[in-house]
């Protein structure tokens, strides 16, 4: 029988999947404080896992745990170094989420082009065509994306802007011209010099020491002053003060965030106040079909693991 810890809940679909399967029992842990995990977390030897931390501090206690399952494709919660050591395999939901944070772009990259809701506002508080001249909107159509990141999600997300009849350069090192162009995109070298042409930006690669603050305001200041900046990658990507104050200065339209440097983001930061930036609280995935996908992958990969039939493309290479 081998032990599941849930920690944080998620949907019933995922759960369902361990109660119907014999060889599993779990337990849901609600409590996610390090204390409380250092506590309940050593009779497992599998958990998933969501936004809580797994620290050194927690898993040195957890002798039996073999398997983190991610509920998402981001692991920067997990201590890859302790996992690395100790021979704990981390498996993420690679297939469940893609279209959903590729949708939250389009529609972040819509709402902005369109105004966010003030033509809305403006025809509940009676001001029908009133003000409406003077709200400026945008179209996609022909317009550039610049995508930064070809994997899942800025595939999953070509195929949207496609539909839109934009035009799309990646930048992403690591994957070849051949595949880009496959996809109908064009393979761009110099991210510094193409910054300056496009008018979206939008980003999709993993936060590393090599893409804290790579858009930070030197790159920012070179852009076109009505483009728009859309991070549902990791907050940190982009330099959140270095944002606020390009918007502040006009010298971009608009931006749209889905996740921050802290999350919850804090009370008194000044983009809460920045009516230039849509806001969303780390929902890109939040959607009913992706919540079903992401519960199902991330408990099927645990029971796949013990049984070793586990997808491949699943496993975090460490
Ligand atoms: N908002 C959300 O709820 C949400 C949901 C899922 C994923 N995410 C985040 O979205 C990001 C992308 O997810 P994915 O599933 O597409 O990941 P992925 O691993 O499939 O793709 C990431 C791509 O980034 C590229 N890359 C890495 N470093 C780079 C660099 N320095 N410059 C340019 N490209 C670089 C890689 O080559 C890869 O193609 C991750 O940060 C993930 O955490 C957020």
């Amino acid at each position: 029988m081998h032990n599941v810890a849930i920690i944080e809940n998620i949907h019933q679909d995922g759960i369902n999947l361990l109660k119907e399967n014999p060889d599993f029992d779990f337990e849901i842990i609600e409590d996610t404080s390090e204390e409380n995990l250092i506590k309940v977390l050593p009779k497992f030897d599998a958990c998933t896992l969501r936004v809580s931390k797994l620290n050194e501090k927690i898993m040195s206690n957890c002798k039996n745990l073999k398997v983190i399952s991610r509920h998402g494709v981001g692991y920067d919660n997990v201590d890859l170094n302790y996992i690395k050591k100790n021979n704990i395999t981390l498996l993420i939901t690679a297939t469940a989420n893609a279209v959903a944070v590729a949708e939250h772009v389009i529609y972040m990259m819509l709402s902005i082009s369109k105004g966010n809701n003030q033509f809305d506002q403006e025809v509940r508080t009676g001001n029908f065509k009133k003000n409406a001249s003077s709200i400026k909107t945008l179209e996609l159509f022909n317009k550039e994306i610049l995508i930064v990141g070809f994997g899942r999600i800025g595939q999953s997300l070509i195929k949207r802007c496609k539909g839109f009849e934009m035009k799309v350069k990646i930048y992403d090192p690591f994957i070849n011209k051949k595949i880009i162009e496959e996809f109908g995109g064009q393979k761009i070298e110099n991210l510094e010099e193409e910054i300056k042409n496009c008018d979206y930006l939008s980003l999709h690669v993993p936060l590393t020491k090599d893409t804290k603050n790579l858009i930070d305001y030197s790159k920012l200041k070179n852009m076109k002053r009505e483009a728009i900046v859309i991070n549902t990658a990791r907050g940190g990507i982009i330099n959140e003060d270095d944002l606020n104050k390009a918007l502040n200065e006009n010298i971009i339209f608009g931006a749209g965030l889905d996740v921050f440097e802290k999350e919850p983001i804090d009370k008194n930061s000044p983009l809460l106040s920045n009516k230039k930036i849509l806001l969303s609280p780390h929902s890109a995935t939040f959607t009913n079909e992706c919540k079903s996908r992401m519960s199902l992958e991330t408990t099927k990969n645990i029971i796949d693991f013990f049984e070793n039939k586990i997808d491949k493309s699943m496993i975090v290479k460490l």
